[in-house]
């Protein structure tokens, strides 16, 4: 049976980066079916919503699915419902990819290019695990209303069961079983009765079936803190969906370029997976050519890995990113020159 990637290149530098995945896969795996949607901003405009119903049906259909980025300055005045981010928290409640997968790796040869010292990133390898379809993005009710009395008062919910806590808790479990075998799990239960809640979830989770991890739990507001003094304590970071959101960020820094760093989006076995660089559209360089497409490809090694089951050909990739990068490739963002598509040469070239 043929496997089909949907790709969703989306606004700003998406349609680069993912131009140089589909040399990536035509090569690497020239059997594996490329479909394509708009998504964002531009399906906004040719079809009057972030993503149609049929984008959503095709998604929900792939083996997996990756996207560029969403969103630019173009569509601040878009309603809010409309708005191309709306589109991206829509794909990922309708694929239910509750496990968020953020991996802030620092390749030797780009550690000087951290702005913390080399000693303290030099072979860095942390795993964000963040909850995806709740908490406060998704939390009701959510308003903003007039008072009585003229002023405005906005209204957000944070809110968490405890399925949704075990079930993102369960992959941060078994991942750290697969690599240094520990899990922070970051919350605010000092004020928080979420955070409370998701403390007392991972407990029992842990002592029925993970017993053999090790487990800390940590206040969110000092993993931010102890991120940027020693992030190498780290292994497999657990968080809701908010703070993962400003976690994630603050480690993708540490690594030196955003336009390096992957993601996983997943839901329950079986079903397709989300794969996206973490950088924005970048409207700043869009059109240019300059972008860097290895957060892209890098995704795509991610899809091949946990949605597509092709873990040779996965390996064969991140190792070719690897030699590349040895050999000196560099696009802007890193130090260097190349363009995108000279990025993807060298990528090929090592492939
Ligand atoms: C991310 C982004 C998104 C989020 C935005 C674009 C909706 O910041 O993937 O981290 O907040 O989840
Ligand atoms: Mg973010």
């Amino acid at each position: 049976m043929s496997q089909t990637l949907l790709l969703l290149p989306g606004d700003g530098i998406g349609p680069e980066v993912t131009a140089q995945v589909r040399r990536v896969a035509a090569v690497l795996t020239p059997d594996l079916t490329l479909d394509e949607r708009d998504f964002g901003g531009i399906s906004f405009d040719r079809n009057g919503a972030p993503i149609t119903e049929e984008a959503i049906a095709t998604a929900l259909k792939s083996d997996a699915v990756l996207m560029g980025a969403v969103g630019g300055p173009k569509w601040a005045g878009v309603p809010r419902d409309k708005r191309p981010e709306m589109g991206l928290l829509g794909l990922r409640k309708a694929m239910d990819v509750f496990a968020n997968l953020r991996p802030a790796l620092c390749f030797d040869a780009l550690a000087d290019a951290s702005s913390l010292k080399r000693e303290l990133v030099a072979g860095l390898d942390i795993m964000f695990v963040r909850e995806l379809t709740g908490g406060v993005y998704f939390g009701q009710p959510r308003f903003i209303e007039t008072l009585p009395d003229g002023q405005r008062r906005g209204v957000d919910t944070q809110v968490y069961t405890t399925s949704e806590i075990e079930r993102v808790s369960r992959v941060a479990f078994e991942l750290a079983r697969g690599r240094r075998n520990k899990v922070h799990s970051l919350e605010k239960s000092n004020v928080m009765e979420t955070g409370l809640l998701w403390r007392e979830v991972v407990t029992d989770l842990h002592k029925r079936d993970y017993a053999d991890v090790q487990l800390e739990h940590m206040l969110a507001d000092n993993a931010a803190m102890q991120l940027v003094r020693q992030p190498t304590q780290f292994d497999v970071l657990l968080t809701d969906n908010l703070f993962g959101d400003v976690l994630s960020d603050e480690a993708a820094q540490l690594t030196g370029s955003l336009g390096m760093l992957p993601s996983a989006a997943l839901g329950a076995a079986g079903k397709p997976g989300l794969y996206e660089p973490i950088h924005g559209s970048a409207p700043d360089i869009a059109g240019q050519g300059v972008a860097n497409p290895l957060a892209a490809i890098l995704s795509f090694e991610m899809a091949l890995r946990w949605s597509l089951n092709r873990p040779a050909e996965a390996d064969r990739l991140f190792a070719a990113v690897e030699a590349a990068l040895a050999a000196g490739a560099r696009t802007r963002d890193i130090g260097g020159g190349l363009s995108t598509a000279e990025m993807g040469d060298a990528v090929l070239k090592a492939l």
